[in-house]
């Protein structure tokens, strides 16, 4: 519990709050950004001056220019745009990705699959990290010339981080361009979409204090795609649809947010996921992907031989955190980045994920551990 009585919170991989300044920018949004941005009056133009100071806060962030943003619903649908905007499906092309892609970006691979793209899955090294050599050998062995090239920045369930300067200088030489998913990364460690050389980058709104039900596809200046969905000509025609005003403009000022300390906040997280992963590892935690470089405030490891699950229900009341593995009927399955790193099945369901926020302090980190350690010295069935 922390002092309000609550579990203690280390999901922040999964969603984050909306801190007080953000929630009143969408409040603001909601009272006086009401007019519907489309339109020709001075209602029409609040809303729309909004949605573009979002846009240039989101850009910012990313070291884009404003029209490169196209703002979406979410990660989700920006890799669904992403993948599906360069590849239609209908004329074949091929794609490269990884075994440790987030169903995000997974299931559209899947589907341009299934509708006649080829795709080659490049797997990590143990430590969870996608090496661009690898990548460059698929690219080589592929039939057709290969269209996209799409990873993560930073893996949600490990933290770990991808080469991907290296791995975009290789898809250019092969004529291919390069999606991101940057969802886990943005707004937790620098990301600016020159110095990484990407044409698309998706990010999501709730993985950094803003809203759920908002996000942004980053599209580079001259790189042509398809929209998803047909209508009016919204954001260049890509995302059609009457905005979401406040939304977007809650994004825009938690993109603001982000920028104002990002160092000094990722430097004090790293070192409070750094604290407990000492602390955890004194009673044998097994940190995966220790060996590469990862997001600062994630933490996934093991105690072997003690379920994820079984963690998860000791400590419900007290610990918000999530486990490596989904439960089926009551049958833990391993998660299939962790095996995909070559972790056996039975370590793979003794996997837990904490992940670190703005919000976390050195009595939290300090009251986890305890509480972990002490859940896993529970005897059986306590
Ligand atoms: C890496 C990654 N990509 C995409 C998403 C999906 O984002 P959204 O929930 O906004 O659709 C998530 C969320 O868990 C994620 O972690």
């Amino acid at each position: 519990m922390n002092r309000t009585g609550h579990p203690l919170y280390f999901d922040y991989n999964a969603s984050t709050p909306v801190p007080p300044r953000v929630r009143a920018a969408v409040l603001r949004a909601l009272e006086e950004g009401f007019g519907n941005p489309s339109a020709a009056h001075p209602y029409a133009r609040r809303a729309r001056d909004m949605v573009e100071r979002a846009r240039i806060q989101v850009a910012r962030l990313i070291g884009a220019e404003p029209e490169e943003i196209v703002f979406t619903s979410g990660g989700t649908e920006a890799s669904n745009l992403a993948l599906r905007g360069v590849l239609p499906g209908t004329n074949g092309g091929g794609l490269v990705t990884t075994t440790i892609e987030h169903p995000a970006t997974q299931a559209p691979s899947r589907a341009l699959e299934a509708a006649g793209v080829q795709v080659t899955r490049v797997a990590p090294t143990p430590d969870g990290c996608v090496e661009a050599d690898h990548v460059s050998a698929a690219l080589d062995a592929m039939r057709t010339p290969p269209v996209l090239v799409s990873l993560l920045l930073a893996q949600n369930e490990t933290g770990v981080l991808q080469p991907v300067a290296e791995i975009a200088a290789l898809a250019r030489a092969h004529g291919a361009l390069l999606h991101v998913d940057a969802a886990q990364a943005v707004g937790k460690i620098p990301v600016d979409v020159n110095a990484l050389g990407v044409d698309l980058l998706s990010l999501a709104g709730h993985k950094l204090y803003a809203p759920k039900g908002v996000g942004a596809l980053y599209v580079r200046r001259g790189v042509t795609i398809q929209p998803l969905l047909v209508g009016a000509g919204h954001e260049r025609g890509l995302r059609p649809g009457t905005e979401n005003v406040p939304g977007i403009v809650g994004l825009g000022e938690a993109c603001g947010m982000a920028l104002e300390g990002l160092d000094e906040e990722a430097k004090r997280q790293q070192g409070l996921r750094d604290t407990l992963e000492q602390r955890l590892g004194a009673a044998g935690f097994v940190v995966h992907g220790a060996g590469a470089s990862r997001l600062p405030n994630t933490t996934n490891g093991r105690f072997p031989g003690v379920q994820g699950a079984t963690l998860a229900t000791r400590l419900c009341e007290e610990l918000a955190f999530t486990t490596g593995s989904a439960c089926h009927a009551g049958v833990a399955k391993p998660s299939d980045v962790l095996t995909a790193m070559g972790i056996a099945a039975e370590d793979a369901v003794c996997a837990i994920r904490l992940s670190l926020g703005r919000g976390t302090t050195e009595e939290d980190v300090e009251r986890a551990g305890e509480l972990l350690l002490r859940a896993v010295s529970a005897p059986r069935g306590g």
